[in-house]
């Protein structure tokens, strides 16, 4: 990595990562978010907007919607007390959301706390890394009452057909897509690692986040870095400065233009079709 190419992505916003302490996979203790946002910073982050796992479907459940959001206040004000006490190198500014698990497609999202920084955005899953036929339909939904989805990493869903037509209809229906930098890596597979590459050289990829667990490193750096080396220094900046900030401040993402020549884009469409068997 340059110093120049370090300069793309410095002043970077990550929006999607598991650092309130033990509420879910992610961090399990406040030093672990502490020393997990030092890397951030380490790696040029500016925000850091932490969103541990939330089932939708609790929105319709007031007993346990309550007891989660209360564990998950508890960790964020203590996250928040080490994060104003913290005595070492500037650390990024902390935010908060979820991310929504949508085992209920039509959720309740009227709490603050279940969107990014209590802006309109909303960054979803869907279960058992499947994209529902009728995702499109969620997606929808969600627009209607005024709020915007963002579809956490989409590349790894496993029952893609090779033209992405779940994908291309949620997107028709004003979702954004947000892909984890590891996945330029290899770090979730080979499949994962085509359908990456596939939606940059669609150019419709609109934002890259983390998805950091607090173990090992965030790939943001090294997957920024990668990115440059092939030419899309521009993307890049979008990708991981322009568009994720513009959550902040409730302004949807700007286009991001295609990576990939034409016989470079024919080339991953017929890799994977290889990868999902299909001719
Ligand atoms: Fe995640």
């Amino acid at each position: 990595m340059t110093g120049g190419d370090a300069a793309l992505w410095q002043g970077f916003t990550d929006f999607h990562s598991h650092l309130f302490p033990a509420v879910d996979d992610g961090s399990q203790s406040v030093a672990q978010s502490l020393g997990a946002l030092a890397q951030f910073a380490g790696q040029g982050a500016a925000t850091c907007l932490t969103t541990p796992h939330f089932d939708a479907s609790l929105t319709k459940l007031p007993a346990a919607f309550a007891a989660r959001l209360e564990a998950f206040d508890a960790a964020w004000a203590a996250l928040e007390a080490a994060h104003a006490a913290y005595e070492g190198p500037a650390l990024p500014r902390i935010a908060r959301g979820v991310e929504l698990m949508l085992d209920d497609p039509d959720p309740d999202l009227s709490d603050a706390r279940l969107r990014l920084a209590g802006g309109p955005f909303v960054l979803v899953e869907f279960p058992a890394m499947q994209l529902p036929p009728n995702a499109e339909w969620a997606m929808h939904n969600l627009r209607r009452q005024g709020w915007r989805p963002i579809i956490a990493h989409p590349e790894r869903y496993r029952n893609h057909d090779a033209r992405l037509t779940v994908l291309s209809r949620c997107r028709a229906a004003g979702a954004h897509l947000q892909v984890n930098a590891g996945s330029f890596l290899g770090q979730h597979g080979e499949r994962a690692r085509t359908v990456a590459n596939v939606l940059l050289s669609l150019g419709w990829i609109d934002y890259l986040a983390s998805d950091f667990h607090a173990r090992g490193e965030p790939s943001t750096a090294k997957a920024a870095a990668l990115l440059a080396r092939r030419g899309a220094a521009a993307q890049v900046q979008r990708l991981t400065v322009e568009n994720p900030a513009r959550i902040l401040s409730g302004d949807g993402p700007l286009p991001v233009a295609p990576v990939e020549s034409v016989q470079a884009r024919s080339w991953w469409g017929r890799a994977l079709a290889r990868l999902l068997g299909e001719r």
